[in-house]
């Protein structure tokens, strides 16, 4: 991730329910996860999203959305992103947690076709939450819906969409 990309992407994890801090970020490079950055066509940051590909399955460790650009279709065009991202590298299903009392983001998981499979009681602090376990089977393809996305396709370098 770029310097300056890494700047944004930290303005963002402060409006996140488990931001990540700059350590965490300046860490990601050298690790095996995959960040993708989603930017409007003037370069605004709009969302991201970090997932760690295990073997044949992968987790969505991160995703969000600028709070001023969410319910325009962001999130769900980073998750039919990671979809394709994940399958592309071979992974057959995609994981993650959410805090139970987070709806916004439960909403769009169900309606991106996860499911819950299980449940970690006490998981999270500051606030106290459980942790929901989702899964998503990945099969088939995934296309962004034309029109939708108000993404704009500013992808010179990987990692962009
Ligand atoms: C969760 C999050 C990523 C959703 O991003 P978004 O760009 O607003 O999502 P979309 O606009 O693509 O919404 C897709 C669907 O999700 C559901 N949804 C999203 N936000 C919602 C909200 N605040 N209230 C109710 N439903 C919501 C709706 O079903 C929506 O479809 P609709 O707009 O046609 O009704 C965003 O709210 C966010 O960044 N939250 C903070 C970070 C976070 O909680 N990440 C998840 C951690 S597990």
């Amino acid at each position: 991730m770029l310097a300056a990309d890494a700047a944004a992407v930290a303005i963002l994890e402060t409006c996140s329910p488990s931001p990540w801090t700059k350590n965490q970020l300046a860490a990601l490079p050298d690790g095996p996860y995959r960040s993708r950055l989603c930017q409007d066509e003037a370069g605004l940051m709009l969302g991201w999203t970090c997932v760690l590909p295990v073997v044949d399955e992968a987790e969505l460790l991160k995703i969000a959305v600028l709070p001023e650009k969410r319910r325009l279709g962001v999130g769900r065009a980073l998750l039919t992103d990671a979809f394709r991202q994940a399958a592309d590298g071979g992974a057959r299903r995609l994981f993650l947690e959410v805090r139970e009392k987070n709806l916004a983001a439960r909403l769009l998981y169900r309606q991106t076709g996860f499911t819950e499979v299980g449940r970690r009681k006490g998981y999270y602090r500051s606030p106290p939450d459980d942790a929901l376990l989702l899964e998503k089977i990945l099969e088939g393809t995934y296309e962004q819906s034309a029109g939708h996305c108000p993404c704009g396709q500013a992808g010179a370098g990987a990692g962009r969409f």
